[in-house]
This record gives C-alpha cells, sequence and structure tokens, in this order.
C-alpha cells in the first residue's frame, strides 16, 4: 500500500492495494485510515459490484436514498450519471450526504464508472479544521444550536441524473449545528448550504446570516482538497467531518458513478 497526503490536514490516496484482499480480518486497516483522515481515494480498483457492496457491508450498514430504487439488480447502490448533453449535474451545491434524514449517513462510498477526460472533480472541505478555526466566542455561539434541515431547500430535479427514481415527499430533520464524532469526540460544522434552512426555533431570516457565513466559510480554499476521479478510482468519506461538491464542468462528456451509503457500526 503506498499513500499520499492529499492535503495538509485530511485525505489521502492510496496506491498498489487491490480492495479484494479485505475482508473482516483487516478491515480495521480501512477504518483506521478512514478515521484518521477522513476521505480515502483508493485508485485502480476492479471490484465486480457484488464485491464492491461485500467490501462496502465491512464497514457498516447499508442505508437507502429515499429518492432512488438503485440499480435494478443492486439497489443498495445508487447509480449517478451525467450524460453528455446534460447541462446540469448531480450534487453541485456543498453538501453532508442526506442530512434530511434522521439518521444520515456516515460514510459514502463512490466507485468511479466513466469519467470524463478533465474536470468532473468533487471538492472535499475539512469541516473539522473548519470549525477549530472559528473564533471561541463563535464557537459558543453554536455550539448548542440545532439546525432544520430539507431535502427540497433549492429547486433541483435529480431525476435526470439517477439510473432509477424513487417518488418520495420532501424530508426534513433536526440536527446539531456542531457535530461532535461519537468515535473520535472531534467537533465540525454540520450545516450545509444545500440543505439547513434554519436553526430550530428561529425563522429562516434570523438565521440565514449566520447559516451563509458558516457554508460560506467551510468552502474556503485552505480546508478544503480536489479529487480527480479515474476509471476504478473508490472513495470513501466520513460525512460527520467532511462536506463536499461536485464540480460542473464537462459539458459534452459521460459521468458514471457508483454510490453506496454507510451508517457506521458502533
Ligand atoms: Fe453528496
Amino acid at each position: 500500500m503506498r499513500i499520499n497526503n492529499l492535503s495538509t490536514h485530511f485525505g489521502i490516496e492510496v496506491n498498489d492495494f487491490d480492495l479484494m484482499d479485505i475482508n473482516s480480518d483487516n478491515i480495521s486497516v480501512i477504518k483506521d485510515l478512514l478515521l484518521k483522515n477522513q476521505i480515502l481515494v483508493i485508485r485502480d480498483q476492479k471490484l465486480s459490484l457484488d464485491k464492491y457492496k461485500e467490501i462496502s457491508l465491512l464497514l457498516g450498514d447499508i442505508t437507502f436514498y429515499p429518492f432512488s430504487k438503485g440499480l435494478p439488480d443492486h439497489p443498495e447502490i445508487v447509480q449517478i450519471r451525467k450524460e453528455k448533453h446534460q447541462h446540469k449535474n448531480f450534487s453541485e451545491m456543498w453538501h453532508t450526504d442526506s442530512t434530511y434524514l434522521d439518521n444520515p449517513p456516515d460514510f459514502t462510498m463512490l466507485y468511479a464508472e466513466v469519467v470524463p477526460p478533465m474536470g468532473g472533480d468533487t471538492v472535499f472541505s475539512n469541516t473539522v479544521k473548519a470549525y477549530n478555526e472559528l473564533s471561541d466566542a463563535m464557537k459558543i455561539v453554536i455550539d448548542n444550536l440545532e439546525c432544520i434541515n430539507v431535502s427540497d431547500l433549492h429547486s433541483q430535479d435529480r431525476t435526470q441524473h439517477l439510473a432509477t427514481i424513487q417518488e418520495s415527499k420532501a424530508l426534513s430533520s433536526i440536527h446539531p449545528v456542531v457535530m461532535k464524532h461519537p468515535k473520535t469526540g472531534v467537533k465540525s460544522i454540520y450545516v450545509n448550504e444545500e440543505h439547513t434552512h434554519s436553526f430550530n426555533g428561529m425563522t429562516r431570516a434570523e438565521s440565514k446570516g449566520l447559516i451563509d457565513y458558516l457554508t460560506n466559510f467551510i468552502k474556503r480554499s485552505e480546508f478544503t482538497l480536489r479529487v480527480n476521479w479515474k476509471p476504478g478510482t473508490i472513495a470513501i468519506w466520513d460525512n460527520r467531518t467532511t462536506q463536499h461538491h461536485a464540480v460542473n464542468d464537462y459539458h459534452g462528456h459521460l459521468r458514471v458513478m457508483n454510490r453506496i451509503t454507510l451508517q457506521d457500526y458502533n
């Protein structure tokens, strides 16, 4: 296993390593790397979708995305496609995955099947570092706030990028504004631009200024890294310590990604 840092503070790239060699006896290697580095970008994998699913189950329980039925033979896998002719992409706004659910996924895995020759990167933010760089007074202001997250804050047509669609009503859930990681105890900013509507007990107008500040703050370059995908790249990230968005800069090219979301085992 050859490891390169993707930034000075989070994220690693793993080369010369085959996920086929991972089993219940040695999955702790991956879990430990993930806990320590927040994002793993594992290159040159050749897993079948069955094997991909099998390995994901070593990390956690698979969670189901409410807006897609998944692939016909693999309902646990959500395929995200941007066709050559499509202009909009999926997940362009900064977000943490599905925070409108009461139990949003702790981990997300993305397996690149088809990628554009250039572009189509995903940018990640280290929301632990962002939290740590807030002033002490701001930390006190937000430490005990809760936020209301909704699935339909911004009008978006998910249907055009999901291989299968599931009709679902709009969803919402309340979460702490500051996430305390259950395993490491580190704190992170847990409001996000795509889904956070307001602070619990406040109007949206009262909340919006501070939500905008925090959701813009996490985008600062010194908190981020950029992942370039190649066919066979599998990324795994911890949603409790990161946010991400998909860069929409590859019009005219197909991009196909297979996603699995997971709840961490206790
Ligand atoms: Fe996402």
